[in-house]
């Protein structure tokens, strides 16, 4: 594939259609090398910028729940083993809103985010300073608590599990195709939906980052494939870029009925990223011994609303579905084995990777909120210049 499936954007917004991302190994990586001379300039008086968590969302998320501020880095001087690194790009994801609630029944497992503190978030970053060989500067690294802001200092002790990207990894590939997302619908589809060849695949969310993934995976392994997403553009792309067999527009055509003429014998695997009435429709025509993927219900996450169940388990019952629900992180061990795949795929070009690139720091609250608005396409990443 290519980059010319370039969409309109603003200026600071622009989509791009790649074999993973490759249209945009040329502007991407001059920015990461970019920084070599800023590196000399670190010192306590460089400006961090910030987003913090203000307060907690009501109901839906708006700008008053973020504060932007600007603080001096202080102190730069760094212990052996420790670094500076700056954040280079966001891959924002929409569980961080679950985490920006309190209150839920789950927090246990997924911890809120702390008020007055830069956003919880993961960054692909670049080392500016460092005391560790092993991490030079230069060096391009996956950082799971970068936050909201343009520098994190990490010692040591943060360091052990950590590495730096292989060189030649396209860092846009590393947040889209090969990040988290890529390797959720990759286990979520084979291990919990265990399509075959001809079963009937339905994914929601279908334009989405993970959704775009499950959908091409469900292909590659010979299923007839049904993606639900809102808008008759998008959901002729997603015949037109993925090949798929069928599409529903949730925003302008009923779900059920639309179901009804395009799986006739039911569904055989479902892979649910939305939840809600979405989800409702589709478990309702699950085929004899079909498969649900549970794996997000984003329709409940910018609200105060609980995420509901089908509405008629008795249909789960006789029609011996399997309902499963999974994180990513009970297959993170076996994360190379999708890995493998994935890139197999993407040298054969029978996977492509949408990614929506937004430019800009001050931009990331505006960015998030297109998760749960839709007006994205494919992975959201954020460029910081
Ligand atoms: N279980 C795990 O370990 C795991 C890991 C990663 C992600 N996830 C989950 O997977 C899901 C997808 O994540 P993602 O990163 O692919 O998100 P994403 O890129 O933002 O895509 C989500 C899609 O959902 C659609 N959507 C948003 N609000 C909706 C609503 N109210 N009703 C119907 N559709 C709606 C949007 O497109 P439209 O324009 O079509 O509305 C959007 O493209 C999320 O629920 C996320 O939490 C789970």
């Amino acid at each position: 594939m290519h980059d010319s499936n370039e969409t309109k954007l603003t200026p600071s917004r622009r989509t791009v259609l790649g074999g993973i991302g490759a249209g945009l190994v040329a502007s991407a990586l001059p920015m990461m090398a970019a920084s070599a001379a800023e590196t000399a300039k670190i010192g306590p008086k460089t400006v961090n910028r910030q987003w913090l968590l203000k307060s907690r969302p009501k109901e839906k998320l708006s700008l008053d729940n973020f504060e932007y501020k600007e603080v001096a880095l202080g102190d730069t001087t760094l212990k052996a083993g420790d670094i500076i690194v700056r954040n280079k790009v966001f891959a924002p994801i929409p569980s961080q809103r679950v985490r920006m609630a309190d209150g839920t029944s789950f927090e246990a497992l997924y911890r809120p985010m702390s008020l007055g503190k830069p956003v919880e978030a993961s960054a692909i970053a670049e080392v500016v300073k460092s005391e560790n060989p092993k991490f030079p500067v230069g060096a391009l690294m996956n950082v799971g608590g970068a936050g909201w802001q343009d520098y994190v200092r990490l010692n040591a002790d943060q360091l052990t599990r950590q590495s730096v990207l292989p060189a030649g990894l396209d860092p846009i590939d590393v947040s889209s195709v090969y990040g988290v997302n890529g390797i959720t619908a990759y286990f979520g589809l084979l291990r919990l939906g265990e399509p075959k060849e001809g079963d009937t695949v339905v994914v929601s969310g279908a334009s989405g980052s993970v959704g775009q993934t499950v959908l091409q995976i469900a292909r590659i392994k010979g299923c007839k494939v049904i993606g639900i997403a809102g808008g008759k553009e998008k959901c002729a792309k997603l015949v037109n870029d993925y090949g798929i067999q069928g599409t529903i527009d949730y925003k302008s055509e009923n779900v059920a009925e639309k179901l009804k003429t395009l799986a006739p014998n039911g569904v055989n695997v479902f892979y649910d990223n939305v939840g809600g009435t979405i989800m409702q429709d589709v478990v309702d025509q699950m085929a004899k011994f079909g498969r649900v993927v549970l794996c997000g219900a984003i329709s409940a996450y910018d609200s105060k609303n609980l995420a509901p169940g089908p509405r008629d388990m008795l249909r789960v019952i006789i029609y011996s579905v399997k309902l499963q629900g999974f994180q990513i992180t009970d297959f993170i061990g076996e994360r190379d084995v999708a890995l493998a795949d994935l890139r197999k795929w993407k040298e054969q070009g029978l996977i492509k990777h949408k990614v929506d690139v937004r430019e800009g720091f001050k931009n990331l609250p505006e960015a998030f909120f297109s998760l749960f608005t839709g007006e994205k396409e494919g992975t959201l990443l954020v460029k910081i210049a």
